[in-house]
């Protein structure tokens, strides 16, 4: 389709292959492992592309905090772009019925993956805990699968720029977002909100 080869070829020669290949990788199947192939093309997208693709400069050098770089007609996929600088993150949040890979193409950050204690599922409060904490450095990808409670903080003290693929448009569902009984103890400046009480909070 023109038009698409139009809006994917000016983020550059990476950015065009990545995009052509994640949709055959959909019109493929899109089953359970789906967001594992995903992951491995949005990492090569990270590892392989030169500072000087139309993409990977404007991010470096406009340093938007969030840029839509390609939403898919077909299958309703985005590919986002985003600096995020050092302490940049919010609270802990899931993505509704939607996936999400988080990937780092410059900088670092660290991402928690969180639970619910006692595994309640409706709004109101309730407690995390962290279920693992990972750091993200240049070419490297974590999914978030539906339902999984996670937050980024961006460590790097130069800033990072972040790539995040949503397997849908997040802004159009309702889900959950916890916000923290105690902000001053549960969201450190320098790494993710911590486990503590919060109050579940369902909403576009
Ligand atoms: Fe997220």
């Amino acid at each position: 389709m023109a038009t698409q080869e139009v809006s994917t070829l000016a983020h550059g020669r990476h950015f065009t292959r990545f995009v052509e290949e994640m949709r055959a990788t959909w019109a493929a199947g899109q089953d359970a492992s789906l967001s594992e192939r995903a992951r491995r093309l949005l990492e090569a997208l990270l590892r392989e592309t030169p500072e000087d693709e139309a993409w990977s400069h404007q991010l470096l050098t406009e340093r938007p905090t969030a840029r839509e770089l390609y939403r898919d007609p077909d299958y309703g996929f985005i590919q986002m772009g985003h600096f995020h600088p050092a302490h940049y993150g919010g609270t802990p949040h899931e993505h509704g019925p939607h996936w999400v890979l988080y990937g780092v193409y410059r900088g670092a950050i660290d991402i928690s993956k969180y639970r619910r204690v006692g595994g309640g599922t409706g709004t109101g409060p309730t407690e995390l805990e962290v279920v693992e904490t990972v750091r993200l450095t240049p070419g490297v990808v974590m999914p978030y699968l539906p339902g999984e409670i996670h937050s980024p903080r961006a460590v790097d003290p130069e800033g990072s720029i972040v790539m995040r693929f949503l397997s849908a448009d997040i802004d159009v569902v309702e889900r959950y977002r916890y916000k923290p009984f105690d902000p001053a103890s549960q969201l450190p400046e320098t790494s993710p909100p911590t486990a503590g009480r919060y109050e579940a909070i369902f909403s576009r």
